[in-house]
């Protein structure tokens, strides 16, 4: 079968010029000059369960870290190995654009960070960087803290009152409420209130994930697009988020031209540190719309991958009551009854390995999305441009030939004393927060504010599966959900009695502070 390929490299040798051979082996040479990318065939049907990476799992435990997978017409590449994940994200990522994930996201993001390719994304990616610099983290820190200890008021009239809670839908209000402030400067308030703005960023949430699972795209037909009940109330949604977010940088464009602050370096202001106000006030030289395209990417981003997160990981506590003790004792120790600061985030060490070995069993999203612009080589195959390619997170992160014990939830496979894991050190086996030109921007910002709030929680109260709870179990959209929701009963803890003997001496030196001063 190798005949063709023998022949040209024959002709070849003997001078007939390339040129003419593409033409005479037209159609023969890639099939036979190449290995063949492993095709995934009879598959179509499993892919039509609910969320689609669990089969995807399967089909790569049969056919390994690259197989083609095609429906009708269309056909994916989906990779579940760490050296071809590389390549696509970081090695060659210019050979590589978010394909249809930029097609799916168009209307909601527009031109946003994350569906951004070419220019547009190397200029914006230049403009908000800097505004996620480590100051503006630390000073996020506090609002972590106040909007986590506003659940906890609610978990506490829940404990009260002895009713159970659906946490899933408690932790999307939390996320929500921040990532309003940090972005730029809302308060949405959603854990005490439900207002049209709130319901509004769920409706436009909602219709970007179904978009993203659905086959045909029903909203690029003009007509419908224009008589669905459902799609009117879509753009209504989007035409409100819209109006207040042009309000809002009205009214911060207005701050910062009455401004005579001198600025540090970062640009920070007190009364307002949101990335808007750090992006006007640098001046990021914009236009309106690309902005507000940037803020409704990064309220996207860092509202349902943090709240997904939240909930998968009180979903595998509940499941593993000695890593519960062990948090606790961490928190107890490091924080007693204070709220979290930034030189606290070193301190939280195994909650912080709480938090990483979450998102290696339900990492958010469960893959990444790409297309190749450009012809490339997969590990041992070539690939034309036009290529889909979904690189399976999922797969990566609970491979039985790269983990030990993958399904297990163990926080301590990743020593305390050890770096925090990563793609680069853990060689794209793991990868949490993507790798590459394209890595999450967010990434500290979410690690410590899903560390700051399962620390908060856990000192507070202890959380069991409710009793008759419906069964835990997922869907998709851009994240994982439950398909029910997750229904706790909360309950108060005890104060433990044993104060850490540091916090015994410094209350003796404030004593003493106090006797001093009254004399
Ligand atoms: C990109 C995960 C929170 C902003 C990404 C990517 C991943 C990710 C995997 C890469 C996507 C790809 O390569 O296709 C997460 C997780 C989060 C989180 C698991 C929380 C637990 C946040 C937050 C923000 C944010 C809080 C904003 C403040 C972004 C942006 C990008 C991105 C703007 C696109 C970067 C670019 O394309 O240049 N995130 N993220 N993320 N994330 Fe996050």
């Amino acid at each position: 079968s190798g005949f063709p390929s023998l022949l040209k490299n024959g002709l070849s040798k003997i001078g007939v010029p390339s040129g003419v051979l593409e033409i005479l082996f037209k159609g023969v040479d890639d099939v036979e000059d190449y290995p063949k990318i492993p095709e995934a065939k009879g598959a179509i049907k499993a892919i039509r369960s609910e969320a689609f990476f669990i089969p995807l799992y399967e089909l790569y435990l049969t056919y390994g870290g690259i197989f083609r997978l095609t429906f009708g017409p269309k056909s994916f590449l989906i990779v579940s190995d760490p050296s071809i994940a590389k390549h696509i994200l970081k090695d060659n990522s210019k050979a590589y654009s978010k394909g249809i994930l930029a097609e799916i996201l168009d209307f909601v993001m527009g031109k946003g960070l994350i569906p951004a390719d070419g220019e547009i994304w190397r200029i914006r990616r230049r403009a908000i960087v800097p505004a996620l610099h480590q100051k503006y983290v630390a000073a996020m820190i506090s609002l972590f803290g106040l909007a986590t200890d506003r659940l906890c008021r609610k978990l506490d009239d829940a404990a009260t009152d002895g009713e159970d809670v659906e946490m899933e839908s408690l932790f999307s209000r939390l996320t929500l409420d921040i990532i309003g402030k940090a972005v730029f400067n809302y308060d949405f308030d959603s854990l005490t209130n439900d207002t049209g703005i709130v319901e509004a960023v769920y409706t436009v949430l909602r219709e970007a994930e179904d978009r993203s699972v659905s086959p045909i795209p029903t909203w690029e037909i003009p007509i419908w697009k224009d008589l669905s009940p459902r799609q009117r109330k879509v753009m209504e949604a989007l035409k409100l988020i819209n109006d207040v977010l042009d309000d809002l940088i009205a009214t911060c464009k207005r701050m910062v031209e009455e401004e005579e602050l001198q600025f540090s370096d970062e640009y920070m202001n007190e009364q307002d540190p949101s990335i808007l106000h750090f992006l006007l006030a640098s001046g990021d030289d914009v236009s309106s719309k690309q902005l507000r395209d940037d803020l409704m990417t990064m309220l996207i981003a860092g509202h349902e991958t943090s709240a997904a997160l939240l909930t998968w990981t009180f979903y595998l506590l509940s499941k593993e009551p000695s890593v519960v003790s062990k948090l606790q004792d961490e928190v107890d120790f490091v924080l007693g009854d204070r709220f979290p600061t930034i030189d606290d985030m070193k301190k939280l060490k195994y909650t912080t390995r709480v938090i990483n070995e979450s998102l290696r069993l339900y990492p958010q999203p469960p893959v990444l999305i790409r297309r190749s612009i450009e012809n490339d080589v997969l590990g041992k195959y070539p690939i034309k441009r036009g290529e889909d390619i979904f690189i399976s997170v999922w797969n990566l992160h609970r491979s039985p030939s790269l983990w030990q014990d993958a399904e297990k939830f163990n926080p301590e496979r990743w020593p305390l004393d050890g770096p925090n894991p990563n793609e680069t050190n853990q060689n794209f086996c793991y990868l949490p927060f993507g790798g590459g030109p394209r890595k999450c921007v967010g990434d500290m910002f979410a690690s410590f504010e899903t560390v700051v709030a399962v620390a908060m929680l856990v000192r507070r109260f202890n959380f069991q599966m409710a009793l008759g709870a419906p069964p835990v179990e997922m869907t998709t959209g851009a994240t994982i959900h439950t398909t029910q929701g997750l229904k706790m009963t909360v309950t108060r803890r005890m104060k433990p009695l044993i104060i850490p003997e540091i916090n015994m001496e410094g209350l003796k030196m404030e004593g003493t502070a106090r006797i001093l001063e009254a004399e």
